[in-house]
């Protein structure tokens, strides 16, 4: 699996792999936080530097997986609830920068996983998370999504898978 870790942190999405023992290959990894990047590089061995997904374009190479945990304050539950519609300048709207990125390249990756909080699926929360879901239809994806319990995989995460 050759993979790109958008949004990355620090890289609980690698460490999923390891644990796994499926075969990876990380291609690229973009993150904005320096903590971030700097424990990502203690932790994998790696040297990035901290970079925007805004203006980000995927390597000229083949990608298997895209992985995108793009920021989930205004989706949450427990934040001001501002939402991420496309445009709006919300922390949770950089959901719509991995659409650009992905629309911006002719090889497409196979599959894409979106982690995020089970707010996205709240009335007020779901019109940008549906919208999401058709732009990924537009790109030619089927996606499947489901809130799944972190106690039964002993990571905090949910995921939304994508398939070309
Ligand atoms: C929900 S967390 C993802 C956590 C990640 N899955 C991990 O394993 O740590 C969202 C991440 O997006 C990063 N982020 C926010 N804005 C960004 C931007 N413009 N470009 C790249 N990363 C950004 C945040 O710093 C944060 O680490």
């Amino acid at each position: 699996m050759k993979v790109v870790e958008l949004f990355g942190g620090i890289g609980a999405i690698r460490k999923a792999y390891i644990n796994s023992k499926i075969p990876f290959e990380i291609v690229d990894y973009v993150e904005i936080d320096k903590n971030c990047v700097k424990s990502y590089n203690a932790l994998f061995n790696e040297n990035y530097e901290p970079r925007s997904v805004c203006n980000y374009s995927l390597p000229d190479k083949k990608i298997d997986l895209l992985m995108h945990g793009s920021p989930c304050q205004d989706f949450s539950r427990i934040g001001e609830k501002l939402g991420g519609k496309k445009g709006s300048g919300t922390r949770s709207s950089l959901l719509f920068e991995t659409i650009r990125i992905i629309e911006e390249k002719q090889d497409k990756p196979r599959l894409v996983i979106w982690e995020n909080v089970k707010g996205v699926l709240d009335k007020n929360m779901r019109t940008s998370f549906f919208y999401y879901l058709k732009e990924m239809k537009r790109l030619g994806y089927e996606t499947k999504y489901e809130i799944l319990n972190s106690m039964n995989f002993g990571i905090p995460l949910r995921f939304y898978v994508s398939t070309l």
